[in-house]
């Protein structure tokens, strides 16, 4: 079948989710295709850390009424290290900016029904095969894919946008010799696991410890999100539920204080990465979230600046549409900013807080030295708080049609 549109959307993640949303605000019609079924898209665990930029976007946008009645809004973290326990109070140390706990598959979630209450069934193509993108460097770029029924289409698109992470096809569809990249891989992998029982924290506790790093966060005031750091090449079946846990208990022990254990309600093992493709565009493909850049966990800061992305791309795109090529020019150099800051940050929380394997006991010492200076001084503890609550955004811009 074919038809035509005016953005072509690979991938319904939470960047390509909130780009067909932005478009259909300014009256721009989208294909979103995805190659995962809702179900695996709706289940899929990442971070849950929204920034106030992503928090005023969403609203703004008009997707926030859950995330305003269940995200956990935080004024700080604990950073654990050396037996004490530290909290950085980012409200006094930013002029009274928060952070907002609100799982990125709810995000989803929201993103998706409301896509599909707007658009219809139609709105998003789930679980497509042999997808394929072509003509990227004429003004008529074409997304191939063939549907969940079995039918072939072939949607002829002004522009296609690829929000399709890093294993995606747009990336790999750019020319060799467009992109320049840079890639970090560390040796270390995130065991992470959601627990039905409350925290036993009213904040984030990243924790230093010589056997590696731990995380506690949270889900809600029922579920607790943690995790530990774990060798690259980890099995699973080396890591039954006891065990977890009580490695979570002596990495985050403190005396006065129990980590309560629960029912585990999913495990996994995630690879860390620092991950970096310039420019985000090539001719009439432009590439948002993952599938330009990956952050390690440890700054919660990958689902915002998948955001940020598209509040730049969506009044770009629309321009584009309406002749003018100024913003769509300027779009990969304003997120590539923001992008390798973030990318810093997390390289700088990551090696700060894990253990290397191999490393010696200096490694050791300057981290503990770090710690300690971020929790005393505060210019150091503002320009982490600064960081980790994040850059502001536009908000309005991204929901403006021009
Ligand atoms: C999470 O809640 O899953 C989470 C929070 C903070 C991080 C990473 C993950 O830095």
């Amino acid at each position: 079948m074919r038809t035509r549109t005016q953005v072509g959307i690979v991938g319904a993640g939470p960047a390509g989710l909130l780009l067909s949303h932005l478009l259909a605000l300014r009256g721009i019609d989208s294909v979103l295709i995805e190659i995962r079924s809702r179900e695996y898209c709706e289940a899929r665990q990442r971070a849950g850390v929204l920034e106030d930029g992503s928090v005023a976007l969403l609203r703004a946008a008009g997707l926030a009424s859950r995330l305003d009645r269940q995200g956990l809004v935080h004024g700080g973290i604990y950073l654990q290290f050396d037996g004490v326990r530290k909290r950085l109070d980012f409200r006094d140390l930013t002029g009274g900016r928060t952070v907002t706990v609100y799982a990125q598959t709810e995000v989803v979630k929201d993103l998706i029904a409301r896509r599909l209450s707007d658009g219809g069934a139609e709105a998003i193509a789930f679980s497509v095969t042999e997808t394929e993108v072509a003509d990227l460097d004429t003004t008529h770029p074409v997304l191939r894919y063939t549907g969940a029924n079995g039918s072939r289409h072939e949607v002829t698109c002004d522009v296609i946008a690829g929000c399709d992470g890093f294993h995606g096809i747009c990336r790999p569809a750019v020319p060799h010799g467009v992109l320049t990249t840079w890639e970090r891989a560390y040796p270390y992998s995130w065991l992470g696991i959601t627990a039905d029982v409350p925290p036993s924290t009213d904040e984030l506790i990243y924790s230093h410890h010589r056997d590696g790093f731990a995380l506690h966060s949270l889900r809600s005031p029922s579920v607790s999100r943690l995790y530990l750091q774990v060798d690259p090449d980890e099995e699973m079946a080396s890591w039954p539920d006891e065990r977890v846990w009580a490695e979570l208990s002596r990495r985050f022990e403190l005396p006065g204080w129990t980590l309560l254990r629960g029912p585990v309600l999913d495990k996994s093992i995630t690879p860390m990465r620092s991950f970096v493709s310039a420019p985000m565009r090539y001719g009439r493909l432009f590439l948002a979230g993952d599938a330009a850049h990956i952050v390690p966990p440890t700054g919660a800061k990958g689902l915002n600046l998948a955001l940020a992305d598209v509040a730049v791309l969506a009044p770009a795109l629309d321009a584009l549409l309406h002749g003018d090529e100024g913003p769509a020019a300027a779009y990969s150099a304003i997120c590539l900013d923001r992008v390798w800051r973030a990318t810093h940050f997390s390289w700088w929380m990551t090696t700060m807080l894990h253990r290397t394997p191999g490393a010696d006991d200096m490694t050791t010492q300057l981290q503990l030295s770090q710690l300690r200076y971020v929790t005393r001084s505060r210019a150091a503890a503002a320009s982490l708080a600064e960081n980790y609550t994040g850059w502001p955004l536009q908000p309005a811009d991204a929901v403006t049609p021009t």
